[in-house]
């Protein structure tokens, strides 16, 4: 067993599966899925990483069928008759290679922007019609609204069991539109959606109980959230383990069966007012005992800013990551940019064949290698 991933690279239950190990692809969007069809660029890049030995793929974002979902028309779509036969030819490729993979469910929001691509003539909607730097955007939505986009995400969780999926991923981080209800900046409502934790977690509980029902007990819905938003790296929905503790309590009892703290760095404290060395996956797996992923950094060797500019602060290396995973913080480990250089970083790691591995640089972003 490798040094480097240690018990990483132990085997994991996670829905009627047993993963081979306890490393999973973090969702990336690469708009590469021309008028929203994943193609068979799209298939191989998936494939690779798991034949790569990555234990489980989370998908890069993939639009609801809503008309204000987002605004490119290459991020792949999970309804339709082209898109969905794509999505088939992904599964059944990562399926032969022995692997498991799951779709990350997405609506933008107001993060969709002013001009979209996709549906230009359709208005921008949101909690509140406010962008993430509290601008006015498009329009609020309407409780007839609301219904309707509770049935893009069950539609959207319906279609990725049909194709054949391991479960589904909810983005329910990094300031789109579920965490737009989450966050008091942008949820400015006064029905019964917006004021309170609990009140502003209501919109967000609604869909997974929603999608719970419709894909039945036993699928994995997986719930990603982040205190940080694109563009405010210092936002928090939550301000103490308190609240934490009150929104996850929300998300587990509406369904939700694997969670997902997406932060920037695995290895930085939560809550470090409250003089504890956990990081959010920690106190997540801790507050609930459901399985946690945990992400942020895992096998970079520079830190990057925004994706792009070296940052910095050290590079980390993974033994405290190993020490978090053996300590009980987690279960599972997302990596992402290491996985866009390297379709094979896991099972370099696994045959010690560390001077092999494709460091990640932002160029790397450019292609489907
Ligand atoms: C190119 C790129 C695209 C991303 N797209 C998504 C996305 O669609 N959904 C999401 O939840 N996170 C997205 N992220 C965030 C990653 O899932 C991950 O949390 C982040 O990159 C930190 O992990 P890493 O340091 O291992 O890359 C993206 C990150 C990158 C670099």
């Amino acid at each position: 067993m490798s040094a480097q991933l240690g018990g990483l690279l132990s085997p994991f239950e996670f829905g009627g599966l047993t993963l081979p190990n306890r490393i999973a692809m973090a969702p990336m969007t690469r708009q590469f899925s021309t008028d929203g069809v994943p193609g068979e660029d799209v298939a191989e890049y998936y494939r690779r990483r798991a034949a790569g030995g990555v234990g489980l793929i989370i998908t890069e974002g993939t639009y609801i069928p809503h008309d204000a979902v987002g605004p490119s028309t290459r991020v792949p779509r999970l309804w339709g008759t082209e898109p969905l036969e794509g999505w088939r030819r992904v599964v059944d490729a990562v399926h032969a290679e022995g692997g498991a993979i799951i779709p990350q469910l997405w609506h933008l929001g107001a993060a969709r922007g002013a001009e979209p691509s996709f549906n230009p003539e359709v208005e921008t909607v949101s909690p509140s019609g406010l962008s993430l730097a509290g601008t006015p955007i498009g329009r609020a939505l309407t409780l007839a609204d609301l219904d309707e986009l509770v049935g893009a995400y069950v539609q959207a969780a319906e279609n990725a069991k049909a194709v054949g999926f391991d479960g589904i991923e909810l983005h329910g981080a990094h300031g789109y539109l579920l965490d737009q209800f989450l966050w008091a900046q942008t949820n400015r409502r006064d029905d019964e959606f917006g004021g309170s934790l609990e009140a502003r977690a209501a919109f967000p509980a609604r869909v997974v109980r929603a999608v719970r029902n419709a894909v039945g007990p036993e699928f994995p819905v997986v719930y990603r959230f982040s205190q940080w938003k694109a563009g405010a790296y210092d936002a928090k929905i939550v301000d103490s383990s308190a609240e934490l503790a009150n929104l996850l309590n929300i998300l587990v009892g509406a369904g939700v069966s694997v969670l997902h703290p997406s932060t920037r760095r695995f290895w930085e404290p939560a809550f470090p007012s409250e003089n504890s060395e956990l990081s959010l996956a920690g106190w997540t797996r801790h507050l609930t005992g459901l399985p946690t992923v945990t992400v942020g950094s895992v096998g970079l060797d520079k830190i990057f800013l925004g994706g792009q500019r070296p940052e910095a602060a050290a590079a980390i290396g993974l033994d405290p990551l190993v020490a978090r995973f053996e300590a009980g913080e987690f279960d599972l480990a997302a990596v992402g940019r290491a996985l866009i250089s390297d379709a094979d970083w896991v099972n370099k790691h696994a045959t010690g064949r560390l001077a092999d591995i494709v460091p990640f640089d932002p160029v790397h972003q450019k292609t489907l290698i």
